[in-house]
């Protein structure tokens, strides 16, 4: 049995994640909630996973990858793709899941990007997506794939602004699921 995992993703009105590689919005605040809800661990010494497919991981800013305090795991088909020693490279979804099995770590979140979210949205071991949702159209060129038939809203923060935008923090869980 592999390990669960949660998603992490912000998205606009349209499902729109991304363009020309990078996130179409700056928000503060949202980028320090993913922080804060991708490292939170219950036990001191404990650390979460965070899985990326490689066109995330190369949007990232050097000087901020790996992400820290997090074990930083990068699926790539390029078997030969540098990454720093302690990051874990895998070939597929699943090997990203296998790898973190022995590891013991808290928590697992896949924070994209679209081919990756596609992937995990699918997988039956993905419990909950924490989606932030931008109330406003961007130009984008990568989705977040539809979840509201296989999802159910869970919660629901009150609507913020931040850099003249408005969002708020929802999570879902898996139909059926609990
Ligand atoms: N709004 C958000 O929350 C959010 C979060 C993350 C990313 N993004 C945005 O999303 C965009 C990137 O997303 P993307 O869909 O273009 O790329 P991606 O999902 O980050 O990465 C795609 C890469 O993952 C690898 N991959 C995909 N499927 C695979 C499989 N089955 N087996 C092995 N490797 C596989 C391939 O790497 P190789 O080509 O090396 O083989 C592929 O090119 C950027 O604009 C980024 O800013 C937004």
């Amino acid at each position: 049995m592999s390990v669960s995992f949660d998603v992490v993703v912000a998205t606009d009105s349209e499902r729109g994640i991304g363009k020309d590689g990078r996130l179409p919005w700056r928000l503060a605040h949202d980028l320090r909630y993913f922080r804060e809800l991708t490292t939170a661990v219950s036990k001191a010494g404990a650390r979460n996973a965070v899985i990326m497919g490689r066109k995330t991981w190369e949007s990232i800013p050097p000087g901020h990858r790996p992400l820290p305090d997090r074990v930083n795991v990068v699926v790539t088909r390029d078997p030969v793709y540098a990454l720093p020693e302690q990051v874990l490279r895998a070939a597929s979804f699943d090997q990203a899941l296998e790898a973190l099995q022995g590891l013991a770590v808290e928590n697992c979140f896949v924070i994209g990007g679209g081919e990756i979210y596609r992937l995990a949205l699918k997988h039956p071991r993905c419990r909950r997506l924490f989606v932030t949702e931008v109330a406003s159209r961007f130009e984008c060129d990568t989705f977040f794939p539809e979840y509201r038939g296989d999802f159910v809203l869970e919660s629901s923060s009150e609507p913020k602004r931040d850099n003249g935008l408005q969002y708020s923090f929802k999570t879902y869980k898996r139909k059926g699921a609990f």
